[in-house]
């Protein structure tokens, strides 16, 4: 199967399901490698590794490259036959005619236990310190089907981390990125690998490997 991956930072997950492919755990391939923010360190891995990348969605300040949601579905439907779109660190919402091409076939990632902590506006660092600020003793991330608004879709997967009371935000997201890097490539391999199952209520059940 071929994956398309969403980046608009470092990337650090892309970096963690790319290793997971190199090490045969992820049995798919990455066609492309498409952001918002074409000189983020997601893409310039992408480059040094040889995968293809798009500019998605066309940036603000114009400019020559860029492609609007027509486009991207065509590129990554045709020009890439893409079967399931990752996103990880992607910051934008998806429009709903992009969702509507992948059905129960793209995922993201959260840093906090939705539904808590999610929603618009709730990414990255503002997740953590909203979570230090709130007293909660855990916390972790989710991985989750995308629909069409921020971090609503079916949780598919989750790792819990502990919180302690003497925590800054910047401990918290160093423990809980720790375990994104591991439940986000067996989510994916899980997705690839055609062990979800759905329950009449839409919540997806992931089955182990073995
Ligand atoms: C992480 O907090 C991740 O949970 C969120 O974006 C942040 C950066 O991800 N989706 P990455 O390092 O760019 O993969």
């Amino acid at each position: 199967p071929s994956l398309a991956v969403f980046v608009s930072g470092s990337g650090s997950n892309f970096k963690a399901i790319h290793a997971a492919i190199l090490e045969g755990k992820i049995k798919a391939e990455i066609a492309a490698v498409v952001s918002d923010v074409p000189s983020c360190g997601g893409v310039q891995y992408a480059q040094a590794c040889g995968i293809p990348t798009l500019t998605y969605p066309i940036p603000k300040k114009g400019g020559s490259e860029g492609l609007n949601v027509e486009q991207i579905v065509e590129a990554l439907k045709v020009k890439h036959s893409v079967d399931y779109v990752i996103l990880a660190g992607y910051l934008k919402l998806i429009p709903s005619s992009l969702v509507a091409a992948y059905p129960r076939a793209m995922l993201n990632i959260h840093p906090g236990l939705l539904p808590s902590f999610g929603g618009k506006g709730m990414y990255g660092e503002r997740v953590h310190k909203a979570v230090v600020a709130s007293g909660v003793r855990f916390t972790g991330p989710s991985v989750h089907f995308v629909d069409e608004e921020f971090d609503t879709g079916a949780i598919l997967a989750q790792r819990v981390v502990p919180v302690y009371p003497t925590d800054t935000a910047k401990d918290v997201a160093a423990r809980v990125l720790k375990q994104e890097h591991v439940v986000y490539p067996e989510a994916v391999a899980a997705l690839v690998d055609g062990r979800i199952t759905w329950r009449d209520d839409g919540i997806p059940i992931m089955w182990s490997a073995h």
